[in-house]
């Protein structure tokens, strides 16, 4: 293909034809909430480095996700911070811990929308690691019954999905073990499979209160230098019985969400963090750029990169935008007034 017969720049030429060609499709039904539901009455307080995110006692984060609902999100995924701390985060599998009663709510305030829980122990240990410490390290083997019991409370208090943060190996199994003998062989396993050990978490910690006490999450984290590791690791959960197979962070390992999904025939979810989110928040503050088109042009490069779901911060913004009919992501105008 060559100039002059060739023109890259024909089928650009008319709004119409950019919008037939288009190779990327961007929907609500792709996106994913996250919450953090506070113990307490009457919470709402921003976190200070993620502008328009909040952690919400239960009632508020009710009332969020009923207008999330509205705007055609299919899902939120909830964080907990939990009334007290302890060194095997007991209110992570507790009956009435902050997430297992924030699932009930919302389950019988919006049936219709899907309720995913992190599983995991960083939010609900003093310690702040993802496990219970042994020796100055998380201890694997000791986590993942914490972990399995933590998933099947979530269960039970009625999650429509589970999907384990920790990093430890063998939690898929062990998850998918525990749901299958109790009558919750139908509950998916989102697995973050793929998880580095990443400086753009640096936002959550504060909106989740989970900075480790000592150390970091290295030990359990993957390196950032790493691409043939992930594979490995997603090989594991998948064999383990895996539904949905995660990459986190997003932008910075877009080329990681295109090995997923050029690897694995099971969907694929990118988790566009808080770092990712405050970056642009902040740019946009300072004017910097222009924050509608930035965020969609972020999405869209998740699903370019191959990525089925996108769990993100901006998921009412993006619902609202295209709604709207935003250029950047249009390729089916939604019926909506
Ligand atoms: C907890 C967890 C983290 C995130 C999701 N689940 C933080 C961490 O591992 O330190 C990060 C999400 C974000 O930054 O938005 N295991
Ligand atoms: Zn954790």
């Amino acid at each position: 293909m060559f100039y002059p017969t060739f023109r890259a720049r024909r089928i650009r030429g008319k709004e119409v034809f950019r919008n037939m060609v288009r190779e990327t499709a961007l929907s609500t039904n792709d996106l994913i909430y996250p919450m953090f539901s506070a113990f307490g009455k009457g919470i709402r307080k921003e976190i200070s480095s993620m502008p328009g995110i909040y952690q919400q006692s239960i009632e508020n984060i009710v009332a969020e996700a009923q207008e999330a609902y509205e705007l055609g999100v299919p899902a939120v995924i909830l964080f907990g911070i939990p009334e007290t701390k302890d060194a095997v985060g007991s209110d992570a599998y507790a009956e009435h811990g902050i997430i297992q009663e924030t699932i009930r709510a919302l389950k019988k305030q919006v049936p219709g929308l899907a309720v995913i829980t992190d599983v995991c122990m960083c939010e609900y240990t003093d310690h702040g690691h993802c496990g219970i410490i042994k020796d100055g390290d998380v201890d694997n083997d000791a986590t993942l019954e914490l972990l399995a019991r933590e998933a099947l409370s979530h269960a039970q208090a009625g999650a429509d999905m589970v999907a384990p943060s920790d990093m430890m190996d063998g939690r898929v199994m062990a998850i998918r073990e525990i749901l299958d003998n109790n009558g919750f062989a139908n509950i998916p396993v989102m697995s973050y499979a793929v998880k580095y050990a990443s400086g753009y978490y640096g936002p959550f910690r504060e909106a989740a209160e989970s900075t480790p006490q000592f150390g970091d999450r290295r030990s359990y984290q993957m390196d950032p230098g790493n691409r043939l590791e992930a594979v490995r690791e997603a090989q594991m959960d998948v064999e383990e019985g895996a539904d949905i197979i995660m990459v986190k962070p997003g932008l910075p390992y877009l080329d990681i969400v295109r090995e997923m999904r050029n690897a694995f025939n099971l969907p694929v979810a990118v988790y566009n963090v808080s770092g990712e989110y405050s970056m642009i928040k902040a740019a946009a503050q300072m004017g910097w750029i222009d924050e509608e088109r930035v965020t969609m042009e972020t999405m869209l490069s998740f699903k370019r990169a191959g990525a089925d779901l996108i769990l993100t911060y901006h998921a009412k913004e993006v619902a609202r935008l295209l709604h709207k009919g935003y250029e950047v992501s249009r390729n089916s105008r939604c019926g909506c007034p």
